[in-house]
């Protein structure tokens, strides 16, 4: 087994899943205002440090996601936070791509971009520590929406993309996310994923790209999130499961999904009715929101409440982690 195809099975495998903390600085700081924390760089600092200090969280995480402010910052104790994940046993990853920008000529539709000088920053990542990366494409569903150039342009960044992670020495995160907002069905949702992994997958192949050393995070089968519609767990299980294993091929390492704005519990939920489906891979979270969104509003920004986050943050992970491993009811 090459060391990427280990490291990729190691992000995926265990009864553990990824930490997402990689919001844009952008995001990071709306989110820190809302939760009526100063959006300073050094409280996004120390919001991520108060995550990853959380006592026992490698026992339900096997990586983080950072984005590069927080990879080039440190911990209170001069380690760099690449080192302290590295020390306690959890692989550290890095967001590369630049953002979803409109598409020109498809109006309402993004293309995620990055590519322009990816390979020497992808270089300098490994440098730092990084041992896996994260692309994130984005389509939205509404009438005549994702338009076909959408989902192509999409699909093939993030095969170009996949192709230079593996260059450079770095496992591919590969996330097509089609949106969970709009009044669309469950069914058009289906739909839509099929053919944005279609796409995908035929990217991935026509790039040569080693499937075994490459994790897939979709999103998972939902109806629109005001589109009225509600769908139990084992539905959305079925249909998520279902349309994956259409889809994409076996050799992949692992499907890591998403939250996408589901609640907590909604997300970890849908996750535990997939885990008795047969599936060629193991399926996992690789969530952002779903894990940190009650640690943040526990901690605050405050001093004295950094145990109440982290507390928040580990009650979500060791949910997660114990429906992988089948030791908990949801
Ligand atoms: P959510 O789980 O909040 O959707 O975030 C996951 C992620 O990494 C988005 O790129």
């Amino acid at each position: 087994m090459s060391v990427l195809t280990e490291t990729a099975a190691a992000l995926v495998s265990g009864g553990k899943g990824i930490l997402a903390a990689d919001e844009s600085i952008g995001t990071m700081s709306s989110r820190l205002e809302a939760a009526g924390v100063a959006p300073t760089e050094e409280n996004r600092r120390a919001y991520r440090e108060m995550l990853v200090t959380t006592p026992d969280l490698a026992d339900g995480v096997s990586g983080v996601i950072f984005c590069d402010e927080t990879l080039r910052q440190r911990l209170s104790d001069d380690r760099p936070f690449p080192q302290a994940m590295q020390d306690l046993g959890i692989l550290p990853g890095i967001k590369v791509d630049t953002g979803a920008k409109p598409l020109p000529g498809s109006p309402g539709d993004t293309v995620t971009e990055g590519l322009d000088g990816l390979f020497p920053r992808l270089q300098e990542y490994v440098t730092l520590g990084a041992r896996f990366a994260k692309w994130r494409g984005v389509i939205t569903i509404d009438r005549t929406r994702p338009s076909v150039a959408a989902v192509r342009s999409n699909a093939h960044a993030l095969a170009r993309y996949a192709s230079a992670c593996h260059q450079a020495g770095l496992v591919p995160i590969v996330e097509p996310e089609v949106l969970m907002t709009g009044s669309h069905s469950m069914a058009r949702c289906r739909e839509v994923t099929a053919r944005v992994l279609q796409a995908v997958a035929q990217e991935l192949r026509s790039f040569g790209v080693d499937l075994a050393a490459t994790v897939l995070k979709p999103n998972m089968v939902l109806p629109g999130s005001s589109s009225g519609e509600h769908a139990s767990p084992d539905v959305v299980a079925q249909a998520t499961v279902g349309v994956l294993i259409e889809q994409m091929p076996a050799e992949l390492a692992g499907v890591a999904f998403l939250s996408g704005g589901q609640s907590p519990r909604g997300a970890t939920a849908n996750l535990a009715a997939m885990q008795p489906l047969p599936s060629p891979w193991p399926l996992t979270f690789s969530f952002g929101r779903a894990l940190v969104d009650p640690a943040l509003a526990a901690w605050r920004g405050e001093a004295d409440l950094i145990e109440a986050g982290q507390q928040a943050l580990s009650e979500r992970t060791s949910a997660n982690s114990a429906v992988l491993t089948g030791s908990a009811v949801v």
